[in-house]
């Protein structure tokens, strides 16, 4: 039933799983409780998240709370055969590393034929493929989660033109997923990822951040750390949440002691760029044409289309392969630019990338089977439109993750409770 790179790799992907297993305790004490309620007796789950441990774990705790789970994976780079093998023989899973675009689709294709009632997306590519290709199995979904920044920003445009057909929970925009997981997460692993992938020292290179928002200012903050001279190219113009706008987040930047510059001025003076925007070619052709000879570039953001990848091949006179996650490209200047990843998401495309670790996934996955539990319960009376992640689900998450760590915090006594309440007491 299920399709995976080779199912010889289960017993080292069970023991990758049991890894990620003891360092989620927030998403087991979840579990521990759909274990006895089984919140969703019944029904099937779609998924397409990023096919390694720790959505393993969130797997898991789907099928314990009763669903039948069908897998794909929401990138081609990004699976990890080993964990695929393991969890093929519990569910439908429908992943490998490697996926040509084809078969990217047609794995999407088969979570959907499960005829879900409940979709769980990073990205949005299975929702649309719902909405576009697969029309009729409309009527079962119930609902559907989505992990990530880009893909609440399609979503929310599809319910601007009045395309979107089903509720769908942003659980990237709950506060207690943006902040720990595209900020600490997606800070550490890209920097892991970036180190893995090449081997160079950080200390001292000039290190271009592009897009400040909550990726780009955990990848600027770890970057620092490791000793790099860090510049931040921000634009005014994209689509943010609430009044924030690319001037605040440039002065934000500036304010933490980084350089700020536009991307023409930093091409010619970054040894290595990172991407986090969720836009489309923001490192450009032009872009290439003024880097120094050797300038590295990897992307953060969700598609491969933040740094026109396209367009350096087009351009290059020669290439060659450095590693398994980085390629050279001579350019008729004579200078060479590497590539991380094929210009796709650094931080989680195997083998340098090992995506956010588990303990910050607990976080997030706490927040999708949470969502998902709300959809099945609540689902059938949602409107088909962008709903926030309740208030108090995102607190319980944070208060899970901080229990299961042994972290108490002090409760506002009586008095304090009526003062910062009230209006009497003043000088
Ligand atoms: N790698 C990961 O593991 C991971 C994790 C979470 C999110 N993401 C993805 O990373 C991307 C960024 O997510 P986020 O939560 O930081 O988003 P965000 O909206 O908070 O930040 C994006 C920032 O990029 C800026 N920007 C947009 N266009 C730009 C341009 N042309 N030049 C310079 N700056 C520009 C915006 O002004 C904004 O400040 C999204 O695609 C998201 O889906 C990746």
């Amino acid at each position: 039933m299920s399709k995976v790179k080779d199912l010889g790799l289960k017993a080292e992907g069970e023991d990758e799983l049991s890894w990620a297993r003891e360092n989620m305790p927030a998403l087991a004490s979840i579990r521990k409780r759909f274990e006895k309620e089984k919140p969703f007796r019944g029904m099937r789950i779609a998924v397409a998240l990023h096919l390694e441990k720790k959505t393993g774990i969130l797997l898991e705790t789907l099928k314990a709370g009763g669903a039948a789970v069908a897998a794909a994976s929401c990138n081609p780079l990004t699976t990890d055969d080993r964990v695929a093998a393991a969890l093929a023989g519990q569910m439908e899973v429908y992943a490998w590393a490697g996926e040509n675009s084809k078969e990217y689709e047609w794995c999407l294709g088969k979570v959907l034929d499960s005829k879900p009632n409940i979709v769980i997306d990073d990205g949005c590519d299975l929702i649309l493929m719902l909405h576009d290709k697969r029309k009729e199995l409309l009527k079962d979904v119930r609902g559907a989660c989505e992990e990530t920044t880009t893909g609440v920003r399609r979503l929310r445009a599809m319910e601007t033109d009045g395309k979107l057909k089903v509720p769908v929970i942003a659980v990237n925009d709950a506060y207690s997923k943006h902040l720990f997981d595209n900020r600490f997460g997606t800070g550490q692993s890209a920097v892991d990822a970036i180190m893995r992938a090449t081997n160079v020292v950080l200390a001292g290179k000039r290190v271009v951040v592009v897009g400040f928002g909550w990726c780009g200012r955990g990848i600027a903050e770890r970057m620092r750390g490791m000793g790099a001279r860090v510049i931040v190219v921000e634009a005014a113009g994209a689509p943010l949440n609430g009044t924030e706008s690319g001037y605040h987040r440039a002065l934000e930047a500036l304010y933490s002691g980084y350089d700020v510059m536009t991307m023409d001025e930093a091409a010619r003076v970054g040894d290595i760029f990172v991407t986090a925007t969720g836009n489309k070619h923001v490192i450009a052709r032009r872009h290439f044409e003024l880097m120094k000879d050797g300038a590295m570039v990897a992307n953060a953001g969700h598609f491969d289309l933040e740094v026109d990848v396209q367009g350096l091949r087009q351009m290059a006179k020669k290439s060659r392969k450095l590693g398994p996650n980085l390629e050279e490209y001579l350019l008729g200047n004579g200078r060479r630019v590497r590539l991380l990843s094929e210009g796709r998401l650094v931080n989680l495309a195997r083998p340098s990338g090992q995506g956010h670790p588990a303990e910050i996934m607990d976080a997030s996955f706490s927040l999708q089977a949470l969502s998902a539990e709300r959809i099945a319960k609540q689902g059938g009376s949602m409107l088909p439109a962008v709903h926030d992640v309740p208030p108090q689900l995102d607190e319980m998450v944070a208060r899970l993750v901080l229990e299961s760590r042994g972290v108490r915090l002090d409760r506002l006594t009586k008095e304090q409770e009526h003062y910062v309440n009230s209006w009497r007491e003043g000088t």
